[in-house]
């Protein structure tokens, strides 16, 4: 933590990284494991295909790689990162994968932890590890990684759900600064209350230790989502939230160059764009090619955009993260 700095009032954004497995899976491949057709995934989603794990590609394997690349961008010697905040619903390991991202890195001076926050993982982290960044405790470089594997997590015969998700990590190597704030802005919410509308939850099968006490082995059920319902609160909450923050900003939605949503589903992200009236050349879509990644999907195309020359250096990005808990989030964002 040399250059401490009790004063850094903000931070900027200084790389990004991402990754994706080899494997493809297009849609007519998925027909053949379940009824559904290319015409039929390509109109209700736009997704054409999605990345699938394969041995070797578990969260840790995937973040490490984003991180590595989003640490190359920001030209940082690896010892001077302080932070490492893994964005992950799939852990390969449940105590906890950003440790194993921090041995792999070698950032043996950093601190690093997973935060479960479903789709809206990468923002709550990015949102959180800025706070350290402010937070006048020393903090000066952090890693955000966004990394999952939902394909493990998938009912393979669930056509209402299987189509949509793919794996994948993004990262961001952010920095503390004390001239300017780049995270203009940002809100975060949960509702717990509409929670199951979208779950990925524990299923426990009883076994016995010795007579008389019982125990609750550990494993996992199959996504199970009300695809309907969650299309009906993101369609609403997200421009809501976002027409709020760029309120409280004093922005208005012409201001933005991009518009950086949860790769969900593209009628999803023309839908909020047309409510703020972004038009679609400013809405970056990658959800085509890999399909809904979970908290990897916001570096993810943010990186793919700064690196094909689309986000520039000071561009103004609006972004919103939504999904299971139900939970959401939104940033402005200044690049750079
Ligand atoms: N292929 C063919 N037909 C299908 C398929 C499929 N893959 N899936 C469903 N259908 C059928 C249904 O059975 C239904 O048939 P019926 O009318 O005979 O009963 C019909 O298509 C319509 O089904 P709907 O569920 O109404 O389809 P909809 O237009 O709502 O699209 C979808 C479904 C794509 C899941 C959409 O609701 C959606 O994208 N919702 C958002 C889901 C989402 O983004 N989840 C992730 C959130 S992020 C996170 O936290 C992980």
């Amino acid at each position: 933590m040399e250059g401490i700095n009790f004063n850094q009032i903000g931070v900027s954004f200084k790389g990004s990284g991402s990754y994706v497995p080899d494997q493809i899976l297009t849609n007519s491949k998925i027909s053949q494991k379940v009824d559904t057709s290319n015409e039929w995934i390509k109109s209700r989603t736009g997704i054409s295909e999605r990345r699938i794990s394969s041995l070797g590609d578990n969260v840790t394997e995937m973040g490490y790689k984003a991180a590595l690349t989003a640490i190359e961008m920001a030209n940082w010697d690896i010892k001077t990162i302080d932070l490492i905040v893994l964005a992950t619903s799939t852990p390969n390991d449940l105590f906890g994968s950003a440790p194993s991202i921090q041995a792999k890195l070698g950032a043996a001076n950093a601190v690093a932890f997973d935060l479960t926050a479903a789709c809206s993982g990468f923002l709550f982290a990015l949102i959180s590890a800025s706070q350290f960044l402010k937070g006048g405790g020393g903090f000066k470089r952090a890693i955000v990684i966004g990394a999952d594997q939902l394909s493990s997590f998938v009912d393979w015969n669930d056509r209402g759900s299987c189509i949509l998700f793919g794996d994948g990590a993004g990262a961001l190597a952010i920095e503390a600064t004390n001239e300017f704030d780049n995270l203009i802005g940002f809100d975060m919410r949960t509702d717990g209350e509409r929670g199951s509308f979208l779950n990925l939850p524990s299923k426990n099968t009883k076994g016995s230790i010795i007579d008389n006490i019982d125990f609750l082995s550990g494993a996992f059920s199959p996504i199970q989502m009300n695809g309907q319902e969650v299309y009906k609160f993101a369609v609403r909450e997200v421009p809501i939230i976002l027409e709020k923050l760029l309120k409280k900003m004093n922005y208005t939605s012409d201001k933005v160059d991009w518009l950086v949503l949860h790769q969900a589903n593209q009628r999803i992200l023309d839908s909020v764009g047309e409510r703020l009236k972004i038009p679609g050349e400013k809405i970056l879509s990658n959800l085509e090619k890999y399909g809904n990644t979970s908290a990897a999907t916001i570096p993810l195309v943010i990186d793919e955009a700064i690196r094909n020359n689309r986000i520039k250096q000071n561009d103004i990005i609006a972004t919103s993260g939504f999904g299971a808990g139900l939970s959401w989030g939104a940033a402005l964002i200044k690049w750079g």
